[in-house]
């Protein structure tokens, strides 16, 4: 099923009703003053945005699916508008902007002055072949500097088909190595608190935690 077929049809397992451990724990690595911008690609209608506006910062976010984006407005009782920018139709409400349509579609206009990157569930929604096209496209549009939290899971992928796809610590050094600094800032086996992946026999199930930063070339 198709991401737009499973906004349509409310399957949406990956949603989750708190805010982020991990964000709350490591957002300070950031440094990050009142008002600036963070940008969290593949949003869905996640409640970390919620907290990250709740810390004084602003928030550019693309999402495919206008459902995904109104329930995030309506839900959080947030007052908005519409306008088209380029191929996109933007959301914007006091200090959020949310682009409606394909994360590829970005560019860098769009992420004008973003300090830093959330990534929570986007990589890992992707297969192989598009999570090289994201960060190749990722780091394309943001400027040097921009730092990354990015959450990972890492399980045996021949016991469990994506999405939520598995990307080791190998796979993030393959794919950012080159351009972005990183550290592991956490790592455990989280299989008691996943149900599902017990249910399906899955041994294990690491959750990670990497701080990036763009570097020059
Ligand atoms: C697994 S969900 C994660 C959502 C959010 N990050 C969270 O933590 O709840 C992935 C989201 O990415 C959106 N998506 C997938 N591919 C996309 C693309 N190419 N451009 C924009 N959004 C996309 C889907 O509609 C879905 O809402």
């Amino acid at each position: 099923m198709d991401w737009l077929n499973r906004w349509e049809n409310n399957k949406i397992g990956w949603h989750a009703e708190q805010i982020n451990r991990q964000l709350i724990e490591y957002l300070p690595e950031f440094n990050l003053a009142k008002k600036d911008k963070i940008f969290v690609p593949l949003c869905g209608k996640s409640l970390d945005m919620i907290y990250l506006l709740n810390q004084g910062l602003s928030i550019v976010a693309v999402e495919m699916s206008d459902i995904a984006i109104e329930q995030f407005f309506n839900e959080n009782k947030l007052p908005f508008k519409t306008s088209n920018i380029d191929t996109l139709k933007l959301y914007e409400g006091e200090r959020i902007q949310i682009y409606c349509g394909d994360f590829f579609a970005l560019n860098s206009k769009h992420l004008d002055t973003v300090k830093a990157v959330y990534d929570r569930a986007s990589l890992i929604a992707l297969d192989t072949v598009l999570r090289q096209k994201y960060v190749k496209h990722l780091n394309d549009i943001i400027d040097e500097d921009v730092r990354i939290l990015l959450l990972t899971l890492d399980y045996p992928q021949h016991q469990k088909i994506g999405p939520p796809f598995a990307v080791s610590k190998t796979e993030v050094d393959l794919l950012y190595g080159g351009s972005f600094q990183y550290r592991e800032l956490h790592c455990i086996n989280d299989i008691e608190n996943e149900p599902m992946f017990q249910n399906l026999g899955v041994d294990f199930v690491k959750k990670a935690v990497y701080f990036l930063q763009k570097v020059g070339t």
